[in-house]
């Protein structure tokens, strides 16, 4: 079996400013690093204004950035040959495409805060394609590493923001931000409920080796996009269904009265799909208050994955494969967790049936012909900050 080792922070590190020396020459101005995540519940109703519960993986990305002189800047990665080079007042929407628009996005996002060019050098253990949120990770250690050079003295909402504009405009991602706000907002053992509708947040305490389980965080290793048309469908067939009912939100809506007003049926999915889960994950928070989780949240989460396979449609042959097969191996419960279409999945396992879990898993998808699964460590950690 496959398990992916976590990098110590030095060592991560390291590498960004390795290859800022190697790239650029010199030493950077400092090295920042910012988190993926997985999301417990709560999947596809941020952009619905909906409650989430992500919380950060010990899995970063680190970028070594030093200021210029001039308006240029410069990008290089660990995890490419392709590097860019541009003028920030050149940045715009698909300019530049590919990785680099993602830190190109926040430098555009934050030109108007008064930045100038900078060097930039990244390395990442988040692994990329896997709905782990490798993107956020990328923007928010860099809009940090823009903050603190040029000083700017603004609050994370704001960083937070120029990420999600980033993705949005410049990438052409349409996500919600639940991954941006936990890279920037999370805490060590804890997950995050934050309220889509108001951007309210509450840090839970997320210890579930006291209730005798362990969370299990499969990357499938199908690759999953989520610029390609999918997941910005299912946000117009969101807004075709508020324009039907007359409402701005499914917030609050009653299921059956929602879909009562509807005759497409697979509009009726996508609603009966976002209200069950708004309350999926508000069962789940008053299941973590109690400090329980096992059976009751475990039965949360498989129903989650349900409801996005079946109503939701993001689901995919490898996700489903990796849940069908922790379910048979005795896991509480499993969900695909992020945009889906491929990625990556979570098994609520007994602490001691880890192993047989990851086994079967893996057996699985063996069997089926899929792509075999890496296991990656759940430990809750922190958010984006400066390493040096
Ligand atoms: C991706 C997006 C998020 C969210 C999830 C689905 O990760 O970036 O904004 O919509 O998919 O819950």
């Amino acid at each position: 079996m496959n398990w992916l080792d976590v990098v110590a922070e030095e060592d991560l590190a390291d590498g960004a400013a390795a290859l800022f020396r190697a790239a650029f020459g010199g030493e950077p101005g400092g090295v920042w690093i910012a988190p993926g995540r997985v999301n417990l519940i709560g999947e596809h109703i941020d952009y619905a204004g909906g409650p989430v519960l992500p919380f950060a993986l010990p899995y970063a990305t680190a970028v070594a950035v030093r200021r210029r002189e001039d308006a240029m800047m410069r990008a290089v990665s660990t995890h490419t040959d392709n590097s860019w080079t541009g003028a920030i007042d050149e940045i715009g929407p698909g300019t530049p495409s590919g990785w680099a628009a993602y830190v190109a996005g926040v430098a555009w996002a934050l030109q108007e805060y008064g930045i100038g060019g900078v060097d930039v050098a990244v390395h990442s253990s988040v692994p990329v394609g896997s709905g782990l949120s490798s993107s956020a990770a990328l923007e928010c250690s860099f809009a940090l590493a823009l903050s603190e050079l040029f000083d700017l003295q603004v609050e994370r909402k704001v960083l937070i923001e120029a990420s999600i504009r980033a993705e949005n405009e410049i990438a052409g991602a349409s996500t919600g931000g639940m991954d941006q706000n936990i890279a920037m907002s999370a805490q060590a053992g804890h997950a995050l409920l934050l309220d889509c509708l108001d951007g309210s947040t509450r840090q839970i305490p997320l210890d579930l080796g006291a209730s005798g389980s362990r969370l299990l965080v499969i990357d499938t290793n199908a690759p999953h996009r989520l610029v390609d048309g999918q997941y910005g469908a299912r946000r117009a067939a969101l807004d075709t269904a508020y324009a039907a009912l007359g409402v701005t939100t499914l917030r609050g809506l009653d299921s059956e009265q929602a879909v009562s007003g509807l005759d497409d049926d697979i509009l009726i999915g996508r609603v009966r799909h976002v209200i069950s889960e708004i309350r999926r994950v508000e069962q789940a928070v008053e299941i973590l208050d109690r400090g329980a989780a096992g059976t009751e949240l475990g039965e949360l989460m498989t129903a989650s994955h349900v409801s996005l396979r079946d109503d939701y449609e993001v689901s995919s042959p490898e996700l489903d494969s990796a849940v069908d097969a922790a379910l048979r191996a005795g896991a509480y419960g499993a969900r695909m967790t992020g945009g889906g279409f491929g990625g990556s999945a979570i098994a609520l396992v007994p602490s001691d049936l880890i192993q047989a879990a990851a086994a079967e898993i893996s057996s699985s998808a063996a069997r089926s012909g899929l792509p075999e699964p890496t296991f990656l460590s759940a430990e809750p950690a922190g958010s984006a900050h400066r390493f040096f």
